[in-house]
């Protein structure tokens, strides 16, 4: 034995090194493939998994038909015309609603990202059996502005950035720490609120209008109709629509002025941010879409974008209530940035129920067998009522 080496009495190892540095690069293997195989998952395989939605929801004061009100309930296209995405969603869409009846059709905006995108648009809606009533819609925020998306992580620092400021954050302090706690608030920025690109152009919602109208789906602009004006045998329900919340002109009161106090309305808007108008007091049933669902949705942090304001981030899909109103938010059917994990795209099929129907005596004694997720297989199992189709 040297001197100064101490005999512990236990064997000599060798060198874990080597086997130290192969089983980190494993491990970083693992996780790189993982990271790919996620993101092949998000671009490739979710964005094209549509699903059907069914939900029904009761509305207090309003009669309604035996069967309810059918509304067949689509939202976010953003159709750019790339026809390799966009014409697989087409035909799913087409055959998952293939045969169905309905009394209405809406779509809560957002029909493209920019103007090619018009000609799928049209493709989808001449393809869909007609509403018995006819078909409604509002603009969203992409209807009116193309997004350069290549700017996003800009974009979204900069906004960071002037929030910052403005309450006063800056300068985040010296050195490592104050980099540190940068970084910290940045990410909690990016995970509460929406990514956002900036504007790059503005879309021709002129004749997106009139091509829309032209196939028979009318905007709602900042107006309201009666159900029964349309069709004898519709209920006396009215349908309003505001107009986008960050580049239109939206108006609530304006488009309630025809309604006559304590009438039921049902309001669609792109953008879920209407619920924090003090008018909504008046509104019984909002459709919204804007959201996607989150889009990106990571394990463990909910809803990775795309949260409405008002609401709290388990609300960025499906249906629940909010001071009063019924809400329900659709997930749309089509992204800007082409990326979904765990918020596929979705169309949906909601059946209202009035006053009087068993059905509505049930789900108000039970409002989460509706608000379990929107889905209504769920709802239809948790209240034990034959699917409606
Ligand atoms: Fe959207």
């Amino acid at each position: 034995m040297d001197e100064g080496t101490e005999n512990t009495g236990l064997p000599e190892r060798p060198f874990a090194g080597p086997r130290l540095l192969g089983a980190t690069l494993a491990g970083a293997g693992l996780l790189a493939g993982l990271g790919t195989a996620l993101a092949g998952y998000a671009l490739l395989w979710e964005p094209f998994r549509v699903r059907l939605e069914r939900i029904t929801i009761p509305l207090d004061r309003v009669e309604l038909p035996p069967q309810g009100l059918r509304i067949l309930h689509l939202s976010d296209f953003h159709f750019h015309g790339m026809d390799r995405r966009e014409r697989p969603k087409i035909r799913q869409v087409l055959r998952l609603i293939q045969g169905m009846e309905y009394d209405l059709l809406v779509h809560t905006g957002d029909f493209l990202e920019r103007d090619p995108g018009l000609e799928n648009v049209l493709t989808l809606l001449r393809a869909l059996p007609r509403p018995r009533l006819g078909a409604f819609g509002v603009l969203g925020n992409h209807d009116y502005v193309s997004y350069a998306l290549r700017t996003t992580l800009r974009f979204t620092w900069q906004s960071f950035r002037a929030r910052e400021a403005q309450e006063g954050r800056l300068p985040w302090g010296p050195g490592l720490s104050g980099r540190l706690r940068m970084l910290l608030r940045f990410s909690q920025y990016i995970l509460h609120r929406h990514l956002d690109s900036a504007p790059a152009g503005a879309n021709d919602t002129v004749r997106l209008r009139r091509e829309l109208e032209r196939h028979g789906l009318a905007i709602l602009h900042n107006q309201a109709l009666r159900l029964d004006q349309l069709h004898p045998q519709a209920p006396r329900l009215w349908l309003a629509g505001v107009d986008d919340h960050r580049y239109g002109r939206p108006d609530l009161p304006r488009a309630l002025q025809p309604v006559p106090p304590g009438d039921p309305v049902a309001l669609l808007s792109h953008n879920p941010d209407v619920l924090d108008d003090p008018h909504m007091d008046r509104v019984q049933l909002l459709l919204a879409g804007h959201t996607h669902g989150g889009q990106i949705r990571l394990p463990f942090l909910e809803r990775g974008q795309h949260v409405a304001d008002p609401l709290a981030r388990r609300h960025a899909a499906g249906y629940f209530r909010h001071r009063g109103v019924h809400v329900y938010i659709n997930q749309g059917l089509g992204e800007g940035i082409p990326l979904r994990l765990g918020a596929p795209p979705t169309v949906s099929l909601i059946t209202l129920v009035g006053t009087g129907d068993p059905r509505a005596a049930t789900l108000r004694r039970r409002p989460e067998a509706v608000r379990r997720n929107g889905r209504l297989r769920g709802a239809w199992k948790a209240v034990g009522l034959p699917r409606t189709r």
